[in-house]
């Protein structure tokens, strides 16, 4: 089944100029990037993007590093796009994800771990429409 999912560079990856080399592992993992823009995010939008997360003892912690440099959101499109997205970032501790898996290759500790994706087809479609209106997305 082809569907979408909503991806998002974090601002540790974009300062250590690997945008590339992430969308490179995206690409060859099957999934194609259908939209992409770079942006810096507000305090306000970090908040309200992890609001699930409210509780956690590391939200502040997560939203202050997730607008301390520009993140770059996305939307990818594949078969299973949710799940092989997740395949391919690997763990979202970058100590335990596989070899060769985004997390492993560029993160740097389990905030600071590159990359988000979303978790079910569901959380995608919310996430998508935070981010984009449906003329910024062509299809495949
Ligand atoms: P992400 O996919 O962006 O969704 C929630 C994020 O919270 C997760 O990736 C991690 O980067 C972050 N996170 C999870 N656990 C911790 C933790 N123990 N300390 C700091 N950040 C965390």
């Amino acid at each position: 089944m082809t569907e979408r999912t909503f991806s998002m560079i974090k601002p540790n990856a974009t300062k250590k100029n690997v945008t590339g080399g992430i969308n490179a592992l995206l690409e060859q993992g099957g999934l194609k990037i259908v939209a992409q823009k770079r942006m810096q995010l507000t305090r306000e939008q970090a908040e309200k993007f992890y609001e699930v997360h409210k509780e956690r003892p590391f939200y502040d912690e997560l939203c202050e590093f997730m607008c301390s440099g520009p993140i770059v959101a996305q939307v990818l499109e594949g078969e299973n796009a949710v799940m092989r997205n997740r395949e391919i970032m690997g763990d979202t501790n970058p100590e335990k994800a596989d070899a060769g898996t985004i997390r492993k290759e560029f993160g740097d500790s389990i905030g600071e771990n590159s990359i988000h994706g979303s978790d079910s087809a569901e959380n995608a479609a919310k996430e998508i429409a935070f981010f984009f209106s449906e003329m910024e997305i062509l299809p495949a």
